[in-house]
């Protein structure tokens, strides 16, 4: 079968990202714009469209708008996902050899912007619930603990980067820790790949925004957490920390040269929809609705997990003593596909469309689940095993061009690591290049890779001693 078949397959339900909901929630003037002759509107840079960097044309303009009616000093659209813009944020931010903190659940395009510039990542460990497998947001209390243990005469810290909300939802309250890290003039970036659309819904008891809680530099993931297409993407600027020229240099060091015209399109209408009062009260409405879906779950004694993002439901699997990948696979044979398989845990994205008959199936499908499955109650999360403040022994960057040779991951003990083991889902590095590989995560891995299972027989590049 060919790819463009395949597109066309049609699912029960898909609760997974883009959260267009396949073209359901897309945006009006993208839906416009698609019924055109196919292709008709693959356009080049012509003067009048421009690009994310050119001084004058629509794209240009569209941002300069944008950025003004959201009260930020400026913004970028991004045509290579969230993890693009994320990694121009990180160049602008450091110079080769100076340091970021960073809590360790990053996403990877973080520790692949550091390899690729040597900057160095200070990670600080985050609490974690073995009750769900999911990292916690990060308090006040826990963030200047972590402050507090390390040695900026030694350390050139010129930043840190943040991530909120995570994967399931869960949202840290940011303001305080941003008060704190402009108080050492650190500027801050925020990963609010999922959390696009806490910006354009202020008193809606969701959690506050990063542009609105003083982050210098937030990224969005327009796919994941707004209605754009697959790959779109913006950062937000603001503050004096940054510099402009810094910040544009470093978007223009990794964009391609030729941003595809629909999709700087869909950045765009995408974000002007969530800024037009009566498209913003559809979505409100929409966002009520999920806190309805769950309440109902709930009163059916589905087990759900709450977090901070109401379009996230989060199945706690474990409690009926299944685990996220096996459920995962059995809804997906039913139909109903979800976004994000754990080990306790199975996370829906209900998107921007019209939920109602989910109610229903997914009940009927949970009672199904729950018949046929083999049930395993020794389904035990253990917290990935991070020091509190830890940093690569040989600079990432050192490690990532060093001459390596491959062995098995199981032999790999005392080495440095020449590469980034990422268990994915979630996509969050657990041995990143220049770290020595301790038993505690050859420990962690065999017993908490379920979906992994070849993780434990893979092989792993490692360093020369
Ligand atoms: C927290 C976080 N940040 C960034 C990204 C990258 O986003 P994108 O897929 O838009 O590149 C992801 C993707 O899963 C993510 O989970």
């Amino acid at each position: 079968m060919s790819i463009s078949s395949f597109l066309t397959k049609k699912f029960l339900k898909s609760l997974f990202f883009p959260a267009h909901n396949r073209g359901e929630a897309l945006p009006k003037g993208l839906i416009r714009l698609l019924k055109e002759q196919p292709g008709f509107w693959d356009l080049p840079e012509l003067p009048e469209i421009g690009s994310t960097l050119s001084c004058s044309g629509l794209v240009h303009d569209a941002q300069i708008s944008i950025a003004k009616r959201v009260n930020s000093k400026n913004c970028f659209f991004g045509v290579n996902g969230a993890s693009g813009l994320i990694q121009s944020g990180i160049i602008a931010m450091a110079n080769p050899g100076e340091y970021l903190l960073m809590p360790r659940n990053v996403h990877t395009s973080v520790i692949k912007a550091c390899a690729l510039q040597n900057i160095i990542p200070i990670f600080f460990d985050v609490e974690f619930s073995t009750e769900t497998g999911h990292y916690l947001p990060i308090t006040k209390k826990w963030f200047t603990s972590v402050l507090t243990n390390l040695d900026f005469e030694k350390k050139k810290i010129v930043g840190v980067i943040l991530v909120s909300p995570y994967y399931q939802g869960y949202a840290t309250n940011l303001e305080p820790l941003i008060k704190i890290c402009h108080q050492h003039n650190l500027p801050v970036l925020v990963d609010e790949a999922h959390g696009s659309y806490f910006l354009f819904c202020e008193n809606l008891n969701l959690p506050k925004s990063a542009l609105r809680a003083n982050a210098d530099l937030v990224v969005h993931s327009l796919h994941k957490s707004l209605n754009g297409l697959t790959q779109t993407a913006v950062i937000w600027h603001n503050g004096d920390l940054i510099e402009e020229n810094k910040l544009i240099k470093s978007i223009n060091l990794l964009q391609t040269t030729s941003p595809n015209s629909l999709l700087l399109s869909s950045c765009e209408e995408s974000i002007k929809e969530w800024l037009n009062k009566e498209n913003l009260n559809n979505y409100k409405k929409r966002i009520s609705e999920a806190k309805k879906i769950f309440k109902e779950l709930i009163k059916r004694k589905i087990p759900l997990i709450k977090t901070n993002d109401p379009l996230k439901i989060v199945l706690n699997t474990s409690k009926v003593g299944i685990d996220g990948f096996t459920a995962d696979r059995f809804f997906y044979k039913n139909g109903l596909i979800a976004e994000l398989p754990e080990m306790k845990t199975l996370t829906f994205c209900l998107g921007f469309s019209n939920q109602k008959d989910f109610i229903f199936l997914f009940q009927k499908l949970w009672e199904k689940l729950l018949i046929h499955t083999n049930k395993s109650y020794s389904l035990k999360a253990i917290k990935p095993p991070f020091r509190l403040v830890q940093s690569p022994e040989v600079p990432i960057g050192v490690a990532w061009n060093s001459q390596t040779y491959s062995i098995p991951l199981t032999k790999s003990l005392g080495m440095i690591s020449g590469d980034i083991i990422c268990p994915y889902p979630p996509g969050i590095p657990l041995i990143v290049p220049g770290e020595r590989i301790d038993k505690e995560r050859i420990e962690w891995i065999k017993t908490q890779s379920l979906y992994n299972k070849d993780l434990l027989n893979s092989y792993i590049r490692v360093l020369h001693n």
